[in-house]
């Protein structure tokens, strides 16, 4: 049974004991892993010493750094011959990082999201469709199961190609659409190409869109283009990917699963709790998870936990929008890109020299990223210019999965800051 009634309409205190209840079984889970021995008996601490929720404190915290030491399987608490499914960051620069799945948490994860769809109103007879990339991006087989599990006929159109996604939104019927904010926009761009107007011509009545910080109003320009309900959706692949928190009905924040993940907000300078409702870093605790348990993890997104209670009647807490990042990770097109990432590859040039700009542009329902980076020494050879931007373009693709613009600009052009040189400029609109 998918949809867990029970666990969604838990009161407060429901919900703490079945949390404390899980956190003591995926403390002892956790301790089938090196790394978590290492770190209570570091911490002089053993599960025995986690008898109630604020115990959960004496925890240290995890953090994206301790996934990359324990690439490939160092986390799993399992034997890999019970891991049925990994995720993995992109890029080949940095390590990256490994999230594992039992088949047990693959059918979590997809009641997870089933639960989500379901909140908002989605039902059999609905025909979803997925505009995620596929393959090692959550959003894509993340919804494609949660869908499914509702048993919603669902279409894994897959990032790209818009004509054809639109060709399938009008064959098809799609009545919902998963597609993150910049690329909805970037969709009725080309329906008005195409002549068709999604009240008129489309079945369209909801859209999920997340996967990268908007705004309330973005949110509603999406709602008038085409004629639709858009709730917004948060979750990252270290909690599995979508599925973590999503708005009910009321629009108003998103409710987190309690069953599933234990919440804090801390202040990502000191990592002590912030006051209640003060935006800090998100710290997720998970406890219902099997292959790949991870305490107190700090995802570096910021957030608060909004005050008060849902006229929805769920008493699972609501975190706002996000409002940003306590790190310089960048999302483009739905893609989390680090600058390390890029300075590696262009530091890998001879002819370049230090300095380096990148700029984040939307012109146009168009995410763009320009990448500006100086020469070591002034050429003319302008066969040789043209053929060493290229060749940086295609191995920053290759790193990034998106496509820059890559511009060779002469030494010392770029802005010169005073201290710490500011290295990425966004200037796209209503990013939050
Ligand atoms: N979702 C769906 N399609 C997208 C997209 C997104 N986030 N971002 C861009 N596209 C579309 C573009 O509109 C274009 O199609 P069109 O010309 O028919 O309109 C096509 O993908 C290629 O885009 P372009 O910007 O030229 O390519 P790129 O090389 O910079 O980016 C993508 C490549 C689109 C494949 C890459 O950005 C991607 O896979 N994004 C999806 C990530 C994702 O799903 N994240 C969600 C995780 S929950
Ligand atoms: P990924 O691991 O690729 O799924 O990316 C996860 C990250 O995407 C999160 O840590 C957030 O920074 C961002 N993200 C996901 N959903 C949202 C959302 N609804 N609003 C803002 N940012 C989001
Ligand atoms: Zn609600």
């Amino acid at each position: 049974m998918y949809l867990h009634p029970e666990f969604e309409k838990l009161t407060r205190s429901e919900i703490e004991v079945l949390q404390l209840e899980r956190l003591k079984k995926t403390v002892s889970r956790c301790m089938n892993t090196e790394f978590y021995r290492k770190r209570f008996a570091e911490n002089n601490i053993t599960p025995d010493d986690i008898r109630s929720l604020s115990d959960l404190y004496k925890i240290p915290f995890t953090t994206k750094q301790d996934l990359r030491e324990s690439y490939p399987f160092k986390m799993s608490t399992v034997p890999l011959s019970q891991v049925v499914r990994l995720h993995s960051s992109s890029g080949t620069t940095g390590t990256p990082t490994v999230i594992l799945h039992t088949q047990k948490d693959l059918d979590e994860w997809a009641n997870a999201v089933a639960r989500c769809l379901y909140m908002v109103g989605l039902r059999q007879g609905d025909i979803f469709q997925n505009s995620s990339g596929y393959g090692m991006f959550t959003g894509g087989l993340g919804f494609q199961y949660g869908a499914e599990r509702l048993g919603m006929l669902t279409v894994p159109a897959a990032a790209g190609n818009t004509r054809r996604q639109i060709k399938f939104i009008t064959d098809f019927g799609t009545t919902a659409l998963h597609a993150i904010p910049s690329y909805a926009g970037r969709l009725y761009e080309v329906m008005e190409e195409m002549g068709i107007d999604p009240r008129r011509d489309t079945r369209l009545h909801t859209l999920i869109i997340g996967a990268e910080p908007h705004s309330e109003e973005q949110r509603r320009r999406i709602e008038n283009m085409l004629g639709v309900k858009a709730y917004n959706s948060f979750g990252m692949s270290e909690m599995c990917g979508p599925g973590v928190a999503f708005e009910c009905q009321e629009q108003n924040g998103l409710h987190i699963w309690e069953d599933y993940y234990i919440v804090e907000i801390v202040n990502p300078d000191t990592l002590e709790p912030v006051k209640e409702g003060e935006i800090g870093e998100l710290v997720l605790t998970t406890i219902n998870r099997e292959a790949m348990p991870l305490l107190r993890y700090r995802t570096r997104d910021l957030t608060r936990i909004l005050p008060g209670s849902c006229p929805c009647g769920r008493h699972h807490k609501r975190l706002d929008r996000m409002k940003g990042r306590s790190d310089d990770m960048i999302i483009l097109k739905g893609v989390n890109i680090f600058p390390i990432q890029i300075e590696t590859i262009l530091m890998q040039f001879q002819e370049l020299g230090n300095d380096y700009l990148i700029t984040l542009t939307n012109e146009e329902a168009n995410d763009l990223m320009t990448v500006e980076v100086e020469l070591k020494e002034f050429s003319d050879d302008y066969h040789h210019l043209q053929a060493l931007t290229k060749e940086i373009a295609r191995q920053l693709k290759d790193e990034i999965l998106v496509t820059p613009v890559v511009r060779l600009v002469s030494k010392g052009s770029l802005p010169k800051q005073e201290g710490k040189a500011i290295r990425v400029k966004d200037l796209r609109k209503t990013l939050i």
